[in-house]
């Protein structure tokens, strides 16, 4: 049975911060930023926007009353969850409404949990052909003000229903996997940012990538030239084109010519998003479904999941027939040119401004332009608004 990816869709809040003028502002040289670490502008996420009102705005574009009919689990893959024991999911449930005969959950491995998330729906409608699954990566990546991490933060959420006979990808049951307990990246019950051995994190990422691609070639007896495109979570896009160079490094020269041509179109949301964590590796395919202008059905496209802590899976998925007419060319570009640049120290304000640990206040939701947004806590209930 062919199960995959039907629908997919992105939100992002609609505010942004250069690189450049980061750069100026931490005395960097911007060539670091914009070459050394591949991004050119960072999403900033404001006080009015929190995992669940992403997720709501990502998911809502792509989903129709007879999809929310037929579909009966939601999984909300997240590493910056709002509440200890709620899942973001059945938040979800009720911003888009969603009928009561639904199982929802919420799943956690740092970056990687909308892989399994995706393999979990996969199984699901294996043994129940007529469901339909709603998977949801969002994440708000914190580092903190002045860390060598700021720079690659970002957000956002990526909504994605799994459907048998999908419109746009076809998702092999190839999957290799690879996990070890390593402390890369982490963030305590404590914390509001993380903490990371950025250093570290990228070698783990790096060789854990080597580990699952060599026991898939040896598995599938495909090599790097069974692939079109390639793309890889992304915590900052010169770490997916560190991997890409070792995929490609026996291919031969069209292989390796074609495969980082199409990084670049994998690449280059991201590049202007920053880390979206559990969504970053799927915006990427997004990215490259809209950028693209040479993909063709059957294509097999290549999904390196991270997620540091750690695991990491290689699996592959084929364009579906006819998946061309579900993608609309460069159509997020427009969303991401319409968002409006922030000054370093309105970054900076609205970085502090967030809620944490308060029983009750009331947020402006006034400049906030989404559909869904977050308004506040009242008595630790948090409260969300639609328009
Ligand atoms: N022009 C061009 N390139 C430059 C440059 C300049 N002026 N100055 C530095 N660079 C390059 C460096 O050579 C280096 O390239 P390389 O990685 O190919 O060697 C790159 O820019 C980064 O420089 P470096 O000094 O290593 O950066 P850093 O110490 O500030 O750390 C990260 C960078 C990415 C490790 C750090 O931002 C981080 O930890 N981010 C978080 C990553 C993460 O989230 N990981 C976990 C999730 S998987």
């Amino acid at each position: 049975m062919n199960i995959g990816i039907d629908k997919i869709g992105f939100f992002t809040p609609h505010l942004y911060l250069d690189m450049k003028d980061l750069a100026e502002a931490r005395n960097v040289d911007p060539n670091k930023y914009l070459i050394g670490i591949g991004q050119s502008k960072m999403a900033v996420i404001p006080p009015t926007q929190d995992v669940v009102s992403m997720a709501a705005n990502a998911a809502d574009k792509i989903l129709t009353e007879e999809d929310k009919e037929q579909i009966d689990m939601i999984l909300f893959a997240t590493e910056s969850g709002v509440d200890n024991s709620k899942s973001g999911a059945v938040y979800i449930q009720r911003l888009l409404g969603f009928k009561k005969q639904v199982r929802v959950v919420e799943l956690k491995q740092a970056c990687y949990a909308a892989t399994a998330a995706i393999h979990f729906a996969h199984g699901h409608i294996a043994m129940n052909p007529d469901s339909k699954v709603l998977v949801i990566g969002a994440d708000n990546a914190r580092y903190g003000l002045g860390t060598k991490g700021e720079v690659t933060q970002g957000g956002g959420a990526v909504a994605m229903l799994i459907s048998r006979n999908p419109r746009i990808l076809s998702v092999q049951d190839d999957g290799t996997y690879w996990a070890d307990d390593v402390m890369d990246f982490w963030r305590p019950l404590t914390h509001d940012e993380a903490l990371v051995d950025g250093k570290y994190s990228t070698n783990v990422y790096l060789d854990f990538f080597k580990h699952v691609f060599e026991e898939y070639q040896a598995k599938t007896g495909f090599d790097i030239s069974k692939f079109d495109a390639m793309c890889f979570h992304l915590p900052y896009t010169k770490e997916g084109f560190k991997a890409l160079k070792i995929a490609i490094e026996n291919a031969d020269a069209e292989v390796a010519t074609k495969l980082t041509r199409e990084f670049e179109n994998v690449r280059r949301y991201s590049n202007q998003i920053g880390n979206l964590y559990t969504g970053s590796l799927y915006l990427g395919f997004l990215s490259l479904l809209e950028n693209a202008t040479d993909l063709k059905p059957g294509m097999r496209i290549g999904m390196y999941s991270y997620g540091s802590g750690a695991q990491g899976e290689f699996y592959s998925g084929l364009l579906r027939p006819g998946f061309d007419k579900y993608i609309e060319h460069q159509a997020f570009q427009k969303t991401l040119d319409a968002r409006k640049r922030l000054t370093v120290d309105e970054y900076e304000k609205i970085y502090n401004s967030r809620i944490k640990d308060e029983k009750t206040r009331k947020l402006d939701i006034s400049s906030d332009p989404a559909k869904f947004v977050f308004a506040g806590v009242e008595d630790y209930q948090r409260q969300y608004v639609v328009r």
